[in-house]
């Protein structure tokens, strides 16, 4: 197959000069300046803290391009000359799979593992009275993240995350620090070109390490090691080379660059093992599904004492060559099939029970436990949901307890060891009548229980577990995306009452910070830029930011497609709220009762004293911008019935560019009027803005 271009980043025509024509004061001045404009790269576009003037950054790069157009073995892929205007604030480039990356089906029991043999056995149709014995493989099952390794002439050059299946995002340069990810294949004749398929595990040990290191920083620990290699692989900014360095490489599959004498899933392994990847160690071959039941039973009673999370047993036929007579579907092979572990549990002690307030006032059951090992992650803490599950449980303080853990590392209580409760359990019964607090843990006002709902709350809109609450999520990414305003920070904030309402972030100074505890000057200094960068902001990230209930990126984006302005949702009405396509009437009643409330239109109108601007939203990512856009900058209203659906209709002008509101005004350049159109025409000759029929719609979206 010819190599096709692989990202969308531009590459330079290189004349071929072997390495070993390289003068090593070339090759160490390379990596010098590269390593210098990756530094003031990050201070510029990530820190805001450049120390070089522009010429003097220019100056670098021309150094490092006219050494790599001399040497161009010299050149590397994630080179800094290579990169084209800022860093992508939004996330990676991405790039096509070579083939698609395909997912697997489950087999939950044997008769699902049986019904998978007979399946293929069928369609594998075996000459009558032969050998119906299928060979497979069975590998661990490894609960991490997918990618795809490129490698030219055995050189690796492109790792790619699985993405969507058919593109992945770019991840060469972190991939690049993974210490079981070879940069040179082991082979004397490698393939043009081999795309090796894996999984990047974080090591159970490795996993506890980071959280706790990621606790001691007020960052939010990683739900379970799955997260946290996903997480670790997508670092963007301040990229931690550590956390790069205790990931691993397990490959599992080659998907281009077979050789043609390795015609078994098991040979391809060995090769990959040859070629200088990891292998997981414990792979077997099973002759018919009786044996792949054993192996998957012998994997599961070793599974607590493995270093990395595994899920299950895959199993895939050997033979290549009936692989591809099975072929697969849309989404997975049928030759192969993933064999899952029934969840893991495990027994301990329910020592309290405590009540968190959510950012809604809603007070949730936390159960702390004595800490018991569970799929080798200690656990402390489980879920109890609300009160009507710990009397259905009949949960008690005291109590010994099966917990399950399904992945996640906060696990569920399956059920109460009725049989070992002793009698004593005087706190356990007392709180089983008790209830929920009648006054929240937090700030003692008294709790509410609304008919009808199984959550009870605490009614003070200014308790602090609330405005905690509230002032993470309006740190948060899809938020404001205020860096250093982690947990405990947050915490601190609103403990010495430099916050006491969400405004008051914008308001908070350099020379006050550095008064708290644990607060280096220099991170004072980076909160207060990183708040600084937050006052440039859109409004469907401050609707986001304020935390109003059923608010979140859908809705923040109708209200702003259809008011465009804060003035313009502050000033509408209940009912034109209401009549935004795509927001229901709960949606509807919630926003516009956050908006008539005077302490927050007060609060509103501080946020603009403060200095947050909105701008216009920027477009999500380069890759999803459209090059050429016919109705850019138009404004349609659609009324009538169309002959396609609204929405339909709608996707499609926007597709082209353009934008559609619910209602005319002077800034609308065209009423899309169908069969019994409503008064929006009559405002539309009003107002002198053209009328067009679907016809004249269509006109519009074909002729470009
Ligand atoms: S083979 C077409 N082998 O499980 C073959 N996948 O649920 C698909 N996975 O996306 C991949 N361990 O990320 C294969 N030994 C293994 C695996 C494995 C884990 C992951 C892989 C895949 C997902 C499907």
């Amino acid at each position: 197959m010819p190599a096709r271009p692989r990202t969308k980043r531009a590459t330079k025509t290189k004349k071929d000069l072997s390495a070993a024509d390289v003068p090593e004061s070339a090759r160490a001045r390379v990596m010098e300046l590269s390593d210098e404009l990756r530094r003031h790269d990050v201070l510029y576009f990530q820190s805001d803290a450049p120390e070089l003037s522009d010429a003097d950054y220019d100056a670098l790069r021309r150094e490092l391009v006219a050494l790599e157009a001399e040497y161009p073995s010299l050149l590397a892929p994630d080179s800094p000359s290579q990169r084209v205007g800022a860093l992508p604030a939004e996330g990676f480039e991405t790039a096509p799979h070579r083939s698609p990356m395909l997912s697997l089906d489950n087999a939950m029991n044997e008769d699902e593992m049986r019904a998978f043999e007979a399946r293929i056995v069928k369609l594998l149709e075996f000459p009558k009275g032969g050998s119906q014995r299928i060979d497979l493989v069975a590998e661990p099952k490894l609960d991490g993240s997918g990618v795809e390794l490129i490698y030219t002439k055995g050189r690796f050059v492109q790792g790619l995350t699985r993405g969507n299946g058919q593109t992945g995002e770019d991840v060469t340069v972190n991939l690049q620090r993974v210490p079981s990810i070879p940069t040179r294949l082991k082979s004397d004749d490698p393939p043009e070109i081999a795309s090796i398929r894996g999984e990047i595990v974080l090591p159970l040990a490795a996993f506890e390490a980071l959280n706790t290191a990621r606790v001691g920083r007020e960052q939010k620990p990683f739900e379970n090691p799955r997260n946290a290699a996903a997480g670790s692989l997508r670092q963007i900014h301040n990229v931690d080379f550590e956390r790069l360095g205790s990931l691993e490489f397990r490959g599992y599959a080659l998907a281009e660059g077979r050789p043609a004498e390795f015609d078994r899933q098991s040979e391809i392994l060995d090769l990959l093992r040859d070629w200088g990847f990891v292998i997981s160690p414990q792979i077997g071959i099973c002759h018919g599904v009786d044996e792949a039941i054993h192996f998957h039973e012998r994997l599961l009673s070793q599974r607590g004492n493995l270093p990395v999370e595994i899920d299950g047993t895959v199993f895939k036929v050997d033979r290549i060559e009936q692989q591809e007579t099975l072929g697969a579907l849309a989404r997975a092979p049928r030759w192969a099939i993933a064999f899952k572990f029934p969840p893991e549990q495990a027994e301990t002690v329910l020592e309290e029970i405590e009540f968190q307030v959510g950012r809604t006032g809603a007070l949730t059951p936390v159960a702390r436990l004595r800490p018991v090992r569970v799929g080798g992650v200690t656990v402390s803490n489980a879920s109890l949901h609300n009160q009507d599950e710990i009397e259905r449980k009949d949960i008690r303080i005291g109590d010994r307890i099966v917990i399950q853990r399904a992945g996640d590392v906060i696990p569920q209580v399956v059920r109460v060891r009725l049989d070992r409760r002793k009698e004593a359990l005087a706190e356990g019964r007392r709180l089983a009548r008790r209830g929920l607090p009648a006054r929240c843990p937090v700030c003692e006002s008294q709790t509410v229980r609304l008919e009808g709902e199984a959550v009870t709350r605490c009614a003070n809109l200014d308790c602090p577990a609330q405005l905690k609450n509230n002032l993470r999520h309006l740190a948060s990414r899809s938020a404001l995306d205020i860096d250093g305003l982690g947990e405990k920070r947050v915490d601190q904030l609103v403990e010495t009452g430099l916050v006491a309402q969400l405004s008051d972030v914008f308001a908070l100074e350099e020379a006050s910070l550095t008064g708290l505890e644990r607060m280096a000057e220099k991170s004072a200094t980076n909160l207060i830029a990183a708040i600084e960068r937050a006052r440039q902001t859109t409004l469907p990230r401050l609707l986001i930011a304020l935390g109003i209930r059923h608010v979140g990126e859908t809705v923040a984006e109708l209200l702003t497609d259809r008011f465009e302005t804060l003035e313009g949702l502050l000033a509408a009405s209940p009912k034109e709220v209401a009549a935004i396509e795509g927001i229901g009437p709960t949606i509807a009643e919630s926003v516009s009762r956050f908006m008539a409330d005077p302490s927050n239109r007060k609060e509103l109108a501080r946020f603009g004293e403060l200095g947050v601007v909105l701008a216009a939203p920027r477009p999500k990512s380069a890759s999803e911008e459209t090059p050429r856009q016919s109705l850019e900058g138009l404004t349609f209203v659609l009324t009538g019935t169309l002959s396609r659906p609204r929405g339909e209709a709608k996707r499609l002008i926007e597709a082209a560019g353009g934008k559609v509101t619910g209602s005319v005004s002077r800034k609308t350049n065209f009423v899309v009027a169908g069969k019994d159109p409503g008064s929006k025409v009559k405002k539309a000759t009003d107002l002198g803005v053209e009328i067009l029929d679907e016809a004249g719609l269509e006109g519009l979206l074909t002729d470009d």
